[in-house]
């Protein structure tokens, strides 16, 4: 058979090329570049679920395995539980074994596949060195940040300080304290965010401001996470330099939730413009297209950059979602 290179269009005999070791690709002798050769089978997906309210009601997969739902700390804009189902039966095919996620945030979906059993070991990244800490906490010294839940007494005032100390980018903190100062002021600002006022406005009363805040529920989830923390590893890197690490790891899939291309800027501490969801666009297409490696499952909101971005995943457009 003759192949024709997809980068140069350089043809050569079969015979003669560099064929991968599964025989799903070569190398081509002119420039190097990979190109498939047969449709890919087995590992190696890339599929892209697109969030669209406006879109029709969209069934829930079934799933076999019992699933921690609220196992994170952390109240997040834009988690992704909801689409647990949609991941689950993903992975029930693709039999990865690792799920490494580049923009973690809350990881509920994370959390819960691991805990379920339906994977055997996590990687987790955010750039925020907040979300950062609070997973490093749990995983080494989930005692004092117990003890610290434990023996807070929550008032406006402190929320007003741990925000300050955010917005300063942790300024003189610790881990332990970023930690703290991140959990703080996510289960006591609206919606969790970061910047807003306090549940119950600025002049509220304690009472609505500590809403949120169950410490004994609080250090509940701290045991459950800490006692899957073998299991679990932690990185604070750029998203793009992680997922270029991990496509490369045997038996895993990349769940990848960027930052939301509309919203995103509001919500979280590191954002996405333009330009770095279209730099994204680029690393996952080039490795999709250059190399087997990872499956890749890739979350967006429905905005016309992305559909116009992307060409090579297989799309899912999930709207509102309810269970059969
Ligand atoms: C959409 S949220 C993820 C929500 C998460 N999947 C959940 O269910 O809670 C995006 C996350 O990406 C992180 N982030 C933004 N820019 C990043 C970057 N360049 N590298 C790594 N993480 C980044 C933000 O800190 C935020 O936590």
């Amino acid at each position: 058979m003759i192949l024709i290179c997809q980068f140069c269009y350089n043809d050569e005999d079969e015979a003669n090329a560099e064929i991968d070791k599964y025989g799903q690709g070569y190398w081509c002798g002119y420039c190097d570049g990979y190109t498939y050769i047969k449709p890919i089978e087995g590992q190696h997906r890339f599929s892209l679920l697109l969030e669209d309210k406006q879109a029709s009601n969209t069934p829930a997969p079934p799933i076999h395995v019992s699933l921690k739902k609220q196992l994170s700390l952390l109240r997040y804009p834009g988690g992704k539980s909801k689409y647990i189902p949609f991941v689950y039966a993903k992975m029930q095919t693709y039999q990865s074994r690792t799920l490494a996620s580049p923009y973690a945030g809350g990881a509920s979906l994370e959390l819960a596949l691991l805990e379920a059993g339906v994977v055997d070991q996590l990687i987790l990244n955010d750039l925020d060195v907040g979300i950062y800490a609070l997973y490093w906490a749990i995983k080494y010294v989930p005692d004092e940040l117990i003890a610290r839940i434990q023996s807070a007494k929550p008032t406006h005032e402190q929320f007003f300080q741990s925000q300050r100390i955010i917005k300063s980018d942790y300024e003189g903190c610790d881990l332990i304290e970023a930690a703290w100062h991140t959990i703080f002021v996510n289960r006591m600002a609206y919606s969790g965010i970061y910047c807003a006022n306090p549940l119950g406005g600025r002049k509220g009363k304690v009472k609505d401001l500590v809403s949120r805040w169950n410490p004994a529920n609080l250090c509940k989830r701290i045991t459950q996470i800490h006692k899957l923390s073998d299991k679990i590893s932690i990185h604070n890197m750029d998203a793009c330099t992680f997922i270029e690490e991990e496509y490369w790891r045997p038996n895993t899939t990349l769940f990848i939730d960027p930052p939301y291309v509309q919203k995103g800027k509001q919500l979280y501490r590191c954002y996405y413009d333009k330009e770095e969801h279209v730099e994204l666009n680029v690393l996952l297409d080039s490795l999709h297209q250059g190399m087997p490696g990872a499956d890749i499952i890739l979350c967006y909101d429905n905005d016309p950059l992305i559909q116009q971005l992307y060409i090579y995943p297989t799309i899912e457009t999930v709207g509102r979602i309810y269970s059969i």
